[in-house]
């Protein structure tokens, strides 16, 4: 993918449009200052910010150590909130290293404001204004409503401090210069409506990063008129990759002939992983679809995303979720 985007490239170089690279060089992202909001830190906001950052918007998985000699790459013992250099396997462009979270003075976000915290959530803006690299899913958190981002900073603020010391991202070029317009100013976002499980789902489905993962892209871009439709590949190793699921209601290839009762099933069969530890598995049999976290979800939660997955339009799209095994 990032190949056809460095020949398109060299292409412009060799065409001696040198004025386009000029302007790409010098291109900054679109910035606005963190804002001065002070987030109380209630139980309620902690409670609803601990379920967001573990259960829905899966904040733990990425920026924890996981154990992925088991079953959903469970957060190994002290390593919450801790930050990684992402696995190489991924395929990445560079170094990149998903922040250490935790309280920690000199690697941790203590000395953030709350204001810096939510800007690099939703708008993609690091503490030092640099555009933060779009595998953190800003463009999916951007649309977190104001209260539950505020959540979020609330949780954050009470994970133990752990001292990490990480190297810091470095994006390749010309990656580097291309992602400098995915960070956007994402202003106030009003509370979602829940009066009806659909536009409730509609949210979740967002900010849990469900359309995300399941719509296929083309150069690392979801490819328009294909969402939910699944095919989106993930690299677990060299040779093996698990492939996203179609979640439209297309009957054949999709979840048109599942019950509510069966989606819910999917999803709670790994409630005991969650409790009681999950199995060890070869990394071919493992996934990245985060089971462990959204096993905790609360259940009106994942009928809300079943409604709305109803309401999306079914396509045609049969995928091998493990293929080659
Ligand atoms: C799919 C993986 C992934 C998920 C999920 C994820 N992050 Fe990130 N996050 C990253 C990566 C990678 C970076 C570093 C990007 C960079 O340095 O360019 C990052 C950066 C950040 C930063 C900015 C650090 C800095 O140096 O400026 C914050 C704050 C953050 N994430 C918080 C969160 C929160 C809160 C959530 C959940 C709502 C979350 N992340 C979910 C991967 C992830
Ligand atoms: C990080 C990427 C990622 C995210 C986020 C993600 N998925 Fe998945 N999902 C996958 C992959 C890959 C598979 C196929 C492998 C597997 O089944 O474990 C999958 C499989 C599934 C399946 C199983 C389909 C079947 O036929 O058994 C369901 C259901 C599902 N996802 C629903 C969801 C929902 C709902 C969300 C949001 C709450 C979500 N996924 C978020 C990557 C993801």
């Amino acid at each position: 993918m990032w190949k056809k985007i460095v020949l398109g490239i060299v292409l412009v170089i060799v065409l001696g449009i040198t004025a386009v690279l000029g302007t790409l060089t010098f291109r900054r992202p679109t910035l606005v200052p963190p804002s001065n909001v002070k987030v109380a830190g209630t139980p309620e906001q902690v409670a609803r910010g601990k379920y967001l950052f573990h259960a829905v918007s899966v904040c733990a998985d990425c920026h924890s150590v996981l154990d992925m000699s088991r079953f959903g790459g469970p957060v190994v013992e002290g390593g919450l909130g801790k930050g990684k250099v992402m696995p190489e396997e991924m395929g990445l462009p560079g170094t990149i290293v998903a922040s250490n979270l935790t309280s920690d003075k000199e690697t941790g976000v203590a000395d953030w404001t709350d204001g810096e915290l939510i800007r690099a959530i939703r708008d993609g803006i690091g503490r030092d204004r640099r555009a933060l690299f779009p595998l953190m899913p800003y463009s999916e958190y951007r649309h977190l409503s104001d209260s539950d981002v505020e959540a979020i900073v609330a949780y954050i603020r009470t994970l133990p401090a752990a001292s990490n010391r990480l190297p810091p991202t470095k994006i390749s070029f010309p990656v580097n210069l291309l992602i400098q317009g995915a960070p956007q100013p994402a202003g106030r976002i009003p509370e979602p409506d829940r009066s009806r499980p659909e536009a409730y789902g509609k949210y979740l489905v967002k900010v849990a990063g469900c359309q995300f993962c399941h719509t296929p892209v083309e150069n690392e871009e979801p490819i328009p008129g294909k969402e939910f439709s699944g095919g989106h590949v993930f690299p677990m190793d060299k040779q093996y990759s698990v492939v996203s699921a179609n979640l439209t209601p297309h009957e054949a290839t999709g979840t048109g002939r599942w019950s509510e009762q069966q989606f819910l099933d999917k999803f709670y069969q790994y409630k005991d992983y969650v409790e009681n530890g999950s199995p060890q598995v070869p990394l071919k049999e493992n996934t990245i679809m985060p089971w462990l976290n959204y096993a905790r979800m609360e259940e009106a939660d994942l009928k809300a995303i079943f409604a709305y997955l109803k309401t999306v339009p079914a396509i045609e799209n049969a995928v091998e979720t493990k293929p080659g095994r």
